[in-house]
């Protein structure tokens, strides 16, 4: 009797001992590393497959460098498809990278690069002085990732009208979309938006939303090139409805 039971206990000592390490280690080393595995393959795959998202430290071609392109450079009289000054055309990405000779990775080769920083005003451009230096360094940054035409989703599936800024943002949409032909020196149409006084009153003259929006009986701005992405009119829409405020 008193063999079999210091067995038994022995034996229960086993059992629980085992219970115990088996309790210990196992939510503690493989389980949680495999679920790990798994929440980042889960996030990872809703994130590529789902949505594109804009990653900070990327330059999109589309959305940072055409912009400022066309706001600068790529209009009538300068390096639109029309014009072609010095047969440079700079309102698509291929006519960008031949044209402006563009050389991935290297900002001495690339010409699109080195006019920007020309220390001689007779050839520096654009013509009307440098660009600032933020704008200079994204040109340069493209280069140097590799000049690629990347895309990615700026407004994934919801665009905020929320609180839209003056400043933020509206102004932001015009300097890099429309004061390169409406800035204070050249005001095409005797229209001027580099300021919020000038912008105030093209939005009371009623004319802003209907040139964005290209609607009828309106000249389609930006001038002869892609219209706005709907986010962008929206959200300039709500601007104005809030009363186009200096916010
Ligand atoms: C490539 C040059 C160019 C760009 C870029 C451009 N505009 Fe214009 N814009 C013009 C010219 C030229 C006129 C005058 C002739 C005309 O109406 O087409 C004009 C006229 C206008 C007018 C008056 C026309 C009307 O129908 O009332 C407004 C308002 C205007 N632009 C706003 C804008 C805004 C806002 C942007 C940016 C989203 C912009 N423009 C971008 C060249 C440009």
């Amino acid at each position: 009797m008193k063999i079999e039971t210091s067995n038994m206990l022995f034996f229960f000592f086993i059992v629980i001992m085992s219970i115990t390490i088996a309790c210990k280690h196992d939510p503690f080393v493989p389980v949680v590393d495999m679920h790990d595995d798994m929440m980042q393959d889960t996030t990872m795959m809703d994130t590529t497959v789902l949505e594109n998202p804009c990653d900070t430290n990327i330059i999109y071609f589309n959305k940072d460098v055409l912009p400022l392109l066309k706001g600068n450079c790529a209009y009538s009289g300068c390096h639109d498809a029309a014009t072609a000054s010095d047969g440079v055309i700079l309102d698509n990405y291929e006519a960008v990278i031949s044209t402006g000779e563009v050389s991935p990775f290297n900002l001495s080769e690339s010409e699109l690069y080195e006019v920007l920083i020309d220390d001689d005003p007779e050839d520096v451009m654009p013509p009307s002085g440098k660009l600032d230096n933020d704008q200079i360094a994204l040109i340069a940054s493209w280069i140097l990732q590799g000049a690629d035409n990347l895309n990615c989703d700026e407004f994934i599936g919801e665009c905020n009208t929320e609180n839209v800024s003056y400043e933020l943002f509206v102004a932001e949409v015009f300097k890099t979309q429309c004061n390169g032909c409406h800035d204070s020196n050249v005001a095409s149409g005797g229209i001027i938006t580099d300021n919020y006084e000038s912008v105030k009153s093209i939005v009371d003259s009623g004319r802003l939303f209907g040139t964005i929006n290209w609607d009828n009986g309106f000249s389609n701005m930006p001038k002869n090139q892609e219209k706005l992405d709907s986010c962008t009119i929206v959200k300039i829409k709500s601007w104005i409805d809030e009363g186009a405020l200096d916010n």
